[in-house]
């Protein structure tokens, strides 16, 4: 039988929904509006098509939106300065600096100049550590959002095998941290893995994030599996640009139990989590009890 998709597309759209509910629901009750700053360094077409969207959905769900567009050549000292501004600024309840940022900028300098509170990255060495152990921590959006559609496909995660393949900052690494968190027996795979189809075929939960197009087929993924499928990758097919996964998803989905596509499966969310980590970080920073079915 053909596996189950997990429409990502949709359960944005609900989380979307939600948050807009609970902003609106803010600003009634407390006079309270979330604000998300985005800092784009340079020209990157992918990364300003990113930014235009965040900024786009962030207005759709009643929050505030502050964008700050500045040349490539800006200096490190420049760009600290304006995210010390930032930290400060009360309207601001997130920030995000996009990444990657040009060379002659010290990337980790600058994620970790960011107010850890308004950090809705969870890139900040301080969330890093609070997810690690376990404690209230702001979530990478990406990860997060993986670990939404496991809980809505699931009744419990506990005791299930979890295989993350990949062990990036980024998305590998508090994968992993948010399946233990959920009890899930966790393995981090990646290129130096000795018998990876063995590995993945172990698995209950996979989660491939490695940006490798469909490297993953169908017969090494355990049969009734959920398979999570983070890769975004462009690839030239029959003369046409295509977006695949790491999963080779044609294979996989005569396989699995349940199965994200690309496009339209963990994609959607990220931005989704995003909003819905600026809504978290505005309720903390004012005291508030946060919105339920958002956080880790
Ligand atoms: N560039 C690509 N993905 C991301 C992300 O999740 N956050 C930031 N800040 N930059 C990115």
């Amino acid at each position: 039988m053909a596996a189950s998709i997990i429409d990502g597309k949709a359960f944005a759209a609900r989380v979307r929904a939600k948050v807009a509910a609970e902003v609106s629901a803010l600003s009634r009750d407390h006079g309270l509006i979330p604000g998300l700053a985005v800092v784009l360094v340079g020209e990157d077409p992918a990364s300003q098509v990113y930014v235009r969207s965040k900024g786009k959905q962030t207005v759709e769900v009643g929050m505030q939106s502050f964008e700050h567009r500045l040349p490539v050549d800006i200096s490190e000292a420049e760009l600290l300065n304006l995210i010390v501004k930032l930290n400060a600024d009360p309207e601001i309840h997130g920030i995000l600096v996009q990444l990657p940022l040009p060379s002659h900028v010290n990337s980790e300098l600058v994620v970790n100049a960011v107010d850890p509170a308004k950090d809705v990255d969870g890139f900040h060495i301080s969330n890093v550590g609070l997810l690690g152990t376990g404690q209230k921590a702001m979530v990478p959006c990406t990860p997060l959002g993986c670990l939404m559609m496991l809980r809505d496909h699931h009744d419990s995660l506990s005791g299930m095998d979890a295989v993350v393949v990949g062990r990036s900052n980024i998305v590998g690494k508090p994968m992993a941290q948010l399946l233990l968190g959920d009890s899930c027996t966790v393995t981090i795979a990646h290129s130096r893995t000795r018998d990876l189809p063995a590995v993945c075929r172990r698995a209950d939960i996979l989660v491939a994030a490695v940006g490798r197009p469909e490297m993953i087929p169908g017969d090494w993924v355990k049969p009734g599996a959920t398979v999570i499928d983070v890769g975004i990758n462009r690839i030239e097919r029959d003369g046409k640009t295509r977006l695949v996964g790491d999963v080779h998803f044609e294979s996989a989905t005569k396989v699995a139990g349940a199965i994200t596509p690309v496009p339209g499966g963990v994609g959607p969310m990220t931005i989704a989590c995003l909003l819905a980590n600026t809504l978290t970080a505005a309720c903390r920073a004012n005291g508030l009890p946060e919105p339920e079915g958002l956080t880790a």
